[in-house]
């Protein structure tokens, strides 16, 4: 496999995480760390096909954004068929963490995790997916 090198251009916050991100996972350098990232992220594109998974969808809102937990409860509804269970806690006076196992074809759970962290107020989201055929 050839390499090739390019320049990168970063805010200087960003280029700390990258740094923290890199030695918190103990690569030697930052090429190595980016070279993770980006296979990582391509690896997850793969989800976006028609096999069935299962998996779960972690957010981090906080629940005082108006219309905020409504939106998340609607959107869900709309993905009944999807969704085994959920799981609210709340955090503090005002952060929830929300847990949602769901199960189904693997783009139609991409797109109803981008829906989900898309919603204003949502301050992290994460989707995490196993085969499950
Ligand atoms: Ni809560």
């Amino acid at each position: 496999m050839s390499i090739v090198r390019f320049g990168v251009s970063l805010e200087i916050e960003l280029l700390e995480a990258l740094d923290n991100y890199a030695s918190e996972n103990h690569f030697t350098n930052r090429s190595q760390a980016i070279r993770q990232l980006i296979s990582k992220n391509i690896v997850t594109k793969k989800w976006q096909c028609n096999n069935l998974v299962a998996g779960s969808i972690t957010l981090v809102f906080n629940h005082h954004k108006r219309n905020l937990t409504k939106k998340l409860t609607d959107l869900q509804h709309d993905y009944h068929d999807m969704i085994l269970s959920s799981q609210h806690f709340h955090l503090d006076k005002d952060l929830c963490l929300e847990i949602i196992a769901v199960r189904g074809k693997a783009y139609t759970l991409t797109e109803l995790a981008d829906r989900l962290i898309a919603i204003k107020g949502v301050q992290h989201g994460k989707l995490t997916m196993s085969r499950a055929d």
